[in-house]
């Protein structure tokens, strides 16, 4: 009896559960109704007068031990489950790590929507907004398309309500015509960039598409003339994709303006040695800009004999290809997180 005593003081000096089911079965198989204290006293009721009085002491001390032990581990479990879970005693481990944020990134669209914005606001530019929805009046006639005129075909226009032409309604083919508004609703100076979303009646492929995006730049005042232009779009040029690119203004003809030029910059990819994107010429075209014409001016009730401006226009798309070398246009909208999550986002 002494033995198997011993062998048991051992088992519980060393005892340490890992939780409280383990707990629960020590204290069943110890101190249990049908446990091993139990087991022992029944046991000592058979043994000699003699043994009894140095049993009963040992006995009794084991007795004690295992449940010391027992109410010792119990604090000590509880305590541990109180902190795991914030003293709400649930069944939530409030101390396990949580799900991470599944961080999205920019779009990068925006991405380029957000820096261009940035270099003309540091120029003194204001944003500015129209409707996606336009009459013909904003869209082609206040910038000088004639009716019938042959400029209207330069772009393919999605129409929403097609009469006589005065009262056309359609999606908007260049944000242009937010210069209109602008213009028509403020008293010069004006110095704004106004980016959107346009559409054009285009087949979809790697090229072209319905829709894009474009900035248009206005800057209205007294004096303003061909040069400050230039040196605009250059310093823009120069923020946007460093120092050592060359910059080549091209003769153009847009109806709302004159003179009207492009504005080519020496190809990002292959730095004007010649590559695909530029076919072979190492130049890419990258914007549309001119004098604003006084007819457009007048248009507007600006008077044209007291101020002169510029105006010019750029595809987001265009920049972000020239950029990021995205070859397909299409993948821009199609939203597909593989080509998406590799813009690092960064929050402009
Ligand atoms: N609206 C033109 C287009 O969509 C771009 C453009 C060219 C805008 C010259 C301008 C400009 O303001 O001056 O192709």
């Amino acid at each position: 009896m002494q033995a198997q005593i011993d062998q048991y003081t051992e088992e519980i000096n060393t005892f340490s559960p890992a939780n409280s089911d383990e707990l629960e079965a020590f204290r069943i198989k110890f101190l249990g109704t049908k446990g091993i204290i139990k087991d022992l006293f029944e046991q000592f009721k058979t043994v000699g007068p003699e043994e009894k009085r140095t049993f009963g002491k040992v006995l009794n001390q084991f007795k004690q031990l295992a449940e010391a032990k027992y109410t010792e581990l119990k604090e000590l479990l509880n305590s541990e489950i109180e902190s795991r879970t914030c003293g709400t005693n649930s069944e939530i481990d409030l101390t396990l790590p949580g799900d991470g944020f599944n961080l999205g990134s920019r779009h990068p669209l925006s991405l380029v929507r957000l820096e261009i914005i940035d270099i003309f606001k540091r120029l003194g530019f204001v944003v500015a907004e129209g409707p996606e929805i336009e009459d013909d009046w904003h869209n082609f006639s206040a910038l000088n398309f004639p009716e019938e005129h042959p400029a209207r075909d330069m772009q393919d226009t999605f129409f929403i309500k097609k009469n006589n032409g005065k009262d056309d309604i359609a999606l908007r083919t260049h944000t242009s015509s937010v210069q209109v508004r602008m213009m028509e609703n403020g008293k010069p100076p004006f110095r704004a960039i106004m980016p959107g979303r346009v559409y054009r009646n285009e087949a979809i492929s790697a090229r072209a598409h319905c829709f894009f995006h474009q900035v248009e730049g206005l800057y209205i005042d007294e004096n303003v003339s061909f040069a400050d232009l230039k040196q605009t779009l250059y310093h823009f040029v120069q923020e946007l994709y460093g120092a050592d690119f060359q910059v080549r203004f091209r003769p153009s003809y847009f109806p709302f303006t004159e003179p009207s030029a492009e504005m080519d910059i020496s190809c990002t990819i292959c730095k004007g040695a010649g590559c695909p994107m530029c076919k072979y010429t190492g130049w890419v075209e990258i914007l549309g800009c001119g004098m604003v014409d006084p007819n457009v001016l007048e248009n507007c009730g600006i008077d044209s004999k007291k101020y002169t401006g510029f105006a010019f226009g750029m595809g987001i798309e265009r920049i972000a290809n020239l950029k990021y070398v995205i070859r397909d246009l299409r993948l821009f909208s199609e939203n597909d997180v593989r080509f998406l999550k590799q813009f690092k986002t960064e929050i402009i």
